[in-house]
């Protein structure tokens, strides 16, 4: 029995990258490794006779260039790929790309494949551009990767930022988090949400604290129809629409206060209800908040 139990979990992840193929191509190939403050950094290469043969046998490896008889460099985790498969381009590079093609069948070119890497991390698709170029992109180390119906691909991830602002809090997604920009994060499902909860429990040690998200009312308090202006708003990370994590079982607001707005959205760490509208401009029992950056943005390094 013991036996077998241990067995079990190495047939699945066998089963799962039986699956994966190796393309190999001439193209042109650019990619970034970023460090922490937004630098390239080449810890892409690695000694290597059998590009293809070592690439599909590391977890982490998405795609390699040769780069001479004895070495490879590889695409992993937090890299950032553009291919060029444009022939009429003269790419000249040797290039491999791990992904899944369905069993029994032999794309005849490159455009019947749709690129994508199944990993134990997760499905990592491959997004091609209209200037012709394939790009491959994880989130970056310490991100959160959001797959959502409306074909966006979200990265986000909580900030500490205890008293901060909503607007500080914004300040602190853009410019901490280099090369990509970020900002405050809209909500577009109940599981996010429930995602965001845990996170902010876990930074806020089980006090009771807000994490700002970038939810805005949209209209005010004041207006004729009270239910709706109560309910209604509007995220400002240019990303998220929609307002379905606004259910009634997952947010609750109080609209006003005495003489106090609560206009802009946060999440509650130790909530059933996760979402509630507070006054933005308080800095009271804030822990921090979330961050947000569109995966297949164009960024320019
Ligand atoms: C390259 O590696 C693969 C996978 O390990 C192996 O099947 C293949 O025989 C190797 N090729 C060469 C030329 O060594
Ligand atoms: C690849 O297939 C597409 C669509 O079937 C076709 O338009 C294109 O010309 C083909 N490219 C090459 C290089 O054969
Ligand atoms: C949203 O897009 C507008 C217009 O492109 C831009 O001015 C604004 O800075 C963007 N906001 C964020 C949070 O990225």
């Amino acid at each position: 029995m013991r036996l077998l139990s241990l067995l079990i979990p190495i047939l699945v992840i066998q089963s799962v990258w039986t699956k994966m193929r190796m393309i190999q191509f001439y193209g042109h190939y650019e990619t970034g490794y970023f460090t922490e403050d937004g630098q390239v950094d080449y810890k892409g290469y690695v000694p290597s006779n059998n590009c293809s043969g070592d690439c599909y046998n590391d977890a982490t490896c998405a795609a390699y260039k040769i780069i001479d008889p004895d070495y490879c460099e590889f695409a992993t985790m937090n890299s950032e790929l553009w291919i060029d498969m444009n022939l009429e381009a003269g790419g000249n590079q040797i290039i491999g790309i791990k992904t899944e093609i369905p069993e029994d069948t032999c794309p005849a070119n490159y455009t019947q494949v749709d690129f994508k890497m199944v990993s134990p991390e997760g499905i990592f698709s491959w997004k091609l551009y209209p200037t012709g170029y394939w790009m491959f992109k994880m989130c970056w180390k310490d991100w959160s990767r959001f797959e959502r119906s409306d074909g966006n691909v979200a990265c986000i991830r909580v900030v500490d930022g205890s008293g901060l602002t909503k607007e500080q809090l914004n300040y602190e997604c853009y410019t901490g988090n280099a090369p990509y920009y970020a900002s405050l994060a809209g909500v577009y499902t109940v599981e996010e949400s429930v995602w965001m909860r845990e996170e902010a429990a876990m930074h806020s040690n089980g006090q009771p604290s807000n994490y700002w998200i970038s939810g805005v009312r949209d209209g005010t308090c004041e207006g004729t129809d009270p239910h709706d202006m109560k309910a209604t708003f509007k995220w400002e990370d240019n990303m998220t629409t929609g307002s379905t994590a606004l259910t009634e079982a997952n947010a609750v607001f109080s609209c006003k206060t005495e003489e106090t707005e609560n206009n802009c959205l946060v999440i509650m760490s130790q909530s059933s209800q996760i979402i509630s509208d507070i006054n933005c401009d308080t800095t009271v029992s804030i822990g921090g908040g979330f961050c947000i950056y569109e995966l297949h943005r164009e960024v320019k390094v």
